[in-house]
């Protein structure tokens, strides 16, 4: 019997030696030690050996069983390592594939030219301040000196909420609020915004759009330093070789009023189409703060003064790029929007 245990001992150390993978050493562990193999038939039939053979036959099937799952143990780490390391070939990523593009947005053009307008405004010492849409007559046009029955407000067709609440016209009613808020302090704020009128929409007009409104209120505050902040801006915005011109004009809160006009950045002033032959292209609205603007929010016009303006964020993207269409800034056609890449102004 003991001859038998030690051929049984070499096959299945052989067997194991030579099972290739996981699966095959297995098979060879149920074959040799399960329920079912040969070391549990010996065991089995130990009843039959004479009694004083029994405890030296039972530990040599022990040392046997031991001596084989040791050797099976070492041999299925080893093999299950192997596996690992197969499947980890066969997986691995290649780093060097090129990899799918982000795909990287860009600012939209409005916003663009906002910040744009802010950036200069601020490296002159401005502040950005800001007012509801949703706005009470009263900001929107009473406190600009546009009283209920005023015929200038037919100028901006509005839409009313309830009697003394629409939706702003214009960014102008921040300049009463901060007015308001700064109690006599001097103001150098610019506001930028959107603003509402009732309008068909059509190439050029919009029934919402934004607008960017200037205000700076201290004392002797001149009409020269409102020119020449408004020429450095339409050279910062529109090349170094532009000129302004001033028109008289008319707006309630403002005494006087103007529209600027830059030279045509196209034809220099020859006349072209985009100034209509004329050579100048008009940018915005501006003038002194009317004293009445300035009395009804709390500074005495006798001591202190103010120019204002207010221009249209839009028509300035529209001139700059030739966007021949005041819409598609709000259709949002990524074919059109992804045009405009920031770039040093
Ligand atoms: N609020 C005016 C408009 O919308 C523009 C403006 C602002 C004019 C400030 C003068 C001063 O037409």
């Amino acid at each position: 019997m003991e001859a038998q245990l030690e051929q049984l001992k070499d096959e299945a150390l052989a067997k194991i030696e030579a099972a290739s993978d996981v699966k095959a050493l297995n098979e060879v562990r149920v074959a040799y030690l399960g329920k079912k193999g040969p070391i549990t038939d010996l065991l089995k039939g130990m009843g039959k050996l004479p009694a004083e053979e029994r405890p030296k036959m039972g530990a040599l099937v022990n040392v046997i069983r031991e001596a084989v799952t040791e050797v099976l143990e070492v041999r299925m780490a080893k093999l299950e390592e192997q596996a690992i390391n197969e499947q980890l070939a066969t997986e691995s990523i290649d780093v060097t594939l090129p990899g799918r593009p982000a795909r990287t947005g860009n600012h939209h053009p409005l916003t663009r030219v906002v910040e744009d307008i802010e950036d200069f405004f601020i490296s002159m010492g401005y502040e950005i301040a800001e007012g509801p849409e949703v706005e009470k007559d009263y900001y929107n046009f009473e406190a600009l000196n546009l009283p209920k029955d005023h015929p200038a407000r037919d100028m901006q067709d509005s839409f009313y909420i309830s009697k003394d609440i629409l939706l702003r016209t214009q960014t102008s009613p921040v300049q009463a609020r901060t007015m308001e808020a700064k109690n006599g302090a001097p103001i150098k704020i610019i506001c930028p915004g959107k603003v509402y009128r009732r309008d068909s929409d059509d190439a050029t007009h919009s029934h919402q759009f934004t607008q960017i409104e200037g205000l700076v209120v201290g004392e002797n505050i001149r009409m020269s330093d409102l020119k020449g902040t408004l020429d450095l801006f339409a050279k910062k915005m529109f090349g170094t070789e532009r000129e302004i011109r001033l028109r008289p004009s008319f707006f309630p809160f403002t005494e006087p009023s103007v529209e600027m006009d830059i030279s045509c950045f196209k034809c220099g002033g020859s006349g072209c189409n985009i100034c209509k032959k004329t050579g100048w292209i008009e940018i915005l609205g501006a003038g002194m703060v009317h004293p009445n603007v300035l009395r009804m929010s709390g500074y005495d016009p006798t001591v202190v003064s103010g120019f204002a303006f207010g221009m249209g964020p839009e028509r300035v993207a529209m001139l700059k790029y030739g966007v021949e269409d005041i819409r598609h800034f709000y259709t949002n056609d990524v074919r059109f929007v992804s045009q405009f890449h920031r770039t040093e102004v």
